[in-house]
């Protein structure tokens, strides 16, 4: 059994982050056998986080949802771009783990926003972000715009992408690679083999 971690920083009702983290989880689940998901809504959690930034403990709900990220074989996380960058509550929760809770952990990252142009948030926040907790990010990360929601055929694609090879890194085996439809030089030029 694989146990892997969904935290989610969305504060709509629906939640476009959520929507993309079930996408996410349901692509790796698709990919690997015997998973057990474990969503965390941080907008549940946003006042126990606040109160372990100032009192330095979690309560009894917060504490659970560290435990199941902590303890889980991989981490998908979540996050809409705000201002320009994650969310101020999807930090907050990572700012209240242990800073070695993550060593070595696998994870997924994605992130939703209005705009396509935001979409290096990806590259230039969260990857330093887990870089820095010593995670191990994919090489493919997911950003889901709103434009994406009206013919979802790309995104559906990103998201397989991203979840064969967060599933391929969590059991240890070779990415399968898809046909990408490229077509070496020497063949256009029919010049190969
Ligand atoms: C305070 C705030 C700031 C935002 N800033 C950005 C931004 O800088 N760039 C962007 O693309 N979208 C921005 N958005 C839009 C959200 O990222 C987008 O609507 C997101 O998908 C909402 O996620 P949710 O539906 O899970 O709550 C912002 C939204 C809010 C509420």
């Amino acid at each position: 059994m694989t146990t892997i971690a969904v935290v989610t920083a969305g504060l709509s009702q629906p939640s476009s982050t959520r929507l993309l983290a079930d996408k996410l989880a349901s692509a790796v689940s698709s990919t690997l056998p015997d998973v057990e998901i474990e969503v965390i809504e941080l907008r549940d959690l946003a006042i126990d986080v606040t109160k372990n930034m100032l009192t330095g403990f979690p309560s009894p709900a917060l504490r659970a949802a560290i435990d199941k990220v902590t303890t889980a074989d991989g981490l998908i996380a979540v996050t809409p771009v705000f201002t320009a960058s994650y969310s101020g509550l999807f930090k907050s929760f990572f700012d209240v783990l242990d800073q070695k809770a993550l060593d070595g952990m696998p994870v997924l990252i994605g992130a939703t926003g209005g705009t396509e142009r935001h979409s290096l948030v990806l590259d230039f926040a969260l990857r330093p972000l887990f870089a820095y907790l010593r995670a191990e990010p994919v090489a493919t990360a997911v950003y889901a715009a709103s434009s994406d929601w009206a013919s979802p055929g790309d995104l559906d694609t990103r998201a397989s992408r991203a979840g064969r090879e967060f599933a391929a890194r969590l059991s240890s085996s070779p990415i399968v690679p898809v046909n990408s439809g490229f077509v070496p030089f020497e063949q256009l030029l029919g010049t190969g083999e």
